[in-house]
Formats: C-alpha cells, structure tokens, sequence
C-alpha cells in the first residue's frame, strides 16, 4: 500500500481548525514552542549559521516552528503537504516578512534552485516518509543545501512505545499504518545516521532525546562540497 501523505495530513490540519487547535500536538503548542526555541537558540550557538542565512523547514503545518526561526532574524521558507496548514501558517504569519509557506511535497522541491539554503530543518517531517520516497528527499535536501550548509534531523527513531501505535505496527517494514497505509517510519538509530551519512553528509551531532511514548533522534549534520 502506497503513502497518502497529503489524504492523511490534510485530514488531520481539519481536524485541528475544527477544535480550534493552534497546531501539531494540540493543546502542548506552548511547551513545543519553548522546545523549540531553546533547541534553535543551542544550535544558533555551537554552530554559528550566517547571520541572516536562508532556511528550509520541511513540514512546516502551521508554522509554530518556522515562526521562531524567522523571530531569530532568519529567512525562513516552510513547505507542507497540506493546504490547510499552509493557509493556516501565511495567515497567521502575515506580519513576518521573512517567512513564506508553500504547498509542496519534500520529495520534489524543484521549485527552489541548487544551493539555495544555508539550513535545512526538519520539522518532524521525515519520518512521515516511506520506503523508496526517503532518497527522494534526501537527494532533494542536498541538492538545495549550499556547500558546508547544515541538515538538522528531527526523527522519531528505534521501537515505538505507544500502545496505539504498536497495534497497527509492521515490525518488518518498521512502519506504523493509518487507514491501510503506512504513515510513519521508526528507522533504528544508526540507519538513519547511515541514511544521512551516504547522501553526501558529515555527520556533526547526534543524541537521541528518551521520552516515555517514543524516543527520537536529533542529528546536525553538513553538506560535504
Ligand atoms: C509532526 S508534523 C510537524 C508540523 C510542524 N513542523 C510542527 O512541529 O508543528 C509533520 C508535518 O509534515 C507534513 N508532511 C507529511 N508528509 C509530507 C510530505 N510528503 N511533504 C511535505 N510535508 C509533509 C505533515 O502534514 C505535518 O504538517
């Protein structure tokens, strides 16, 4: 069975309009908010980006993330599958000028040219991504990436904990489903460092963040010229 990136996620942001929800993970917006922010704060410190560098947010939804980047003085671009949550993210943005959303998949950014970013982050998107669709998206993340800019990965990672989950979960693919499809991908730890590793990175920082339902990786790494 095939992915249904934009069915299943376009479905969820209407949901979120419906309860008045102010994003992804609910009513837990304002500790993913400072999350966030400490997180890009400790980046912007140990590794220094340009100032004013050009930053690529994949799976931006309703743009709570892009919004702290683009408030650190970056230029911030967040593509999504989901029209919903692009609406969302312009409107509520309106008065960031240097932030943009676009309806795009992460498998096919040729809109943007080669070496167009200083920074692509990953907004807990990767994991959404299925089977042959990941190099897809990593040749992409490369491609758009300048010489020495940086890839932060942010990725769900090892064996799932959430009893929902484990029950529509294919140990063998490593893939919980949704609706007959595969929805989300648990790479273990040191395959999607290998993963990173043989599209063209250098691998700079790796820590694997323990959570009571499901551990997830955090990896900087750099595009080698
Ligand atoms: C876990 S959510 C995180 C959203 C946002 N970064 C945040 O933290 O609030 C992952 C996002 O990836 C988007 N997504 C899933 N598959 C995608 C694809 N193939 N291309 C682009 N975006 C996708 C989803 O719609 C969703 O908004």
């Amino acid at each position: 069975m095939k992915p249904k990136y934009k069915e299943l996620h376009e479905a969820r942001y209407r949901e979120i309009v419906e309860k008045g929800l102010k994003g992804w993970g609910g009513n837990q917006v304002p500790e993913r908010e400072k999350y966030w922010t400490d997180y890009w704060a400790e980046f912007v410190k140990d590794f220094k980006p340009p100032d004013k560098g050009e930053v690529l947010e994949l799976g931006s939804g309703a743009g709570n993330i892009s919004a702290i980047i683009a408030r650190h003085g970056f230029n911030v671009t967040g593509i999504e599958i989901s029209p919903t949550a692009v609406q969302i993210a312009s409107k509520r943005n309106e008065k960031l000028e240097n932030l943009r959303f676009f309806e795009m998949n992460v498998t096919d950014l040729s809109r943007f040219e080669d070496k167009t970013f200083d920074i692509v982050f990953d907004g807990l998107c990767l994991h959404c991504i299925i089977g042959e669709d990941r190099s897809l998206a990593f040749k992409e993340i490369h491609r758009v990436l300048k010489p020495g800019g940086f890839f932060m990965l942010n990725s769900i990672c090892d064996e799932p904990k959430d009893k929902e989950i484990i029950k529509n979960y294919d140990s063998v693919m490593r893939c919980a489903f949704s609706d007959g499809a595969p929805y989300r991908y648990f790479g273990r730890k040191e395959s999607l460092i290998g993963e990173i590793a043989s599209h063209g990175f250098e691998i700079l920082r790796e820590r694997v963040e323990v959570k009571p339902n499901g551990d997830s990786l955090r990896a900087i790494a750099r595009r080698i010229p």
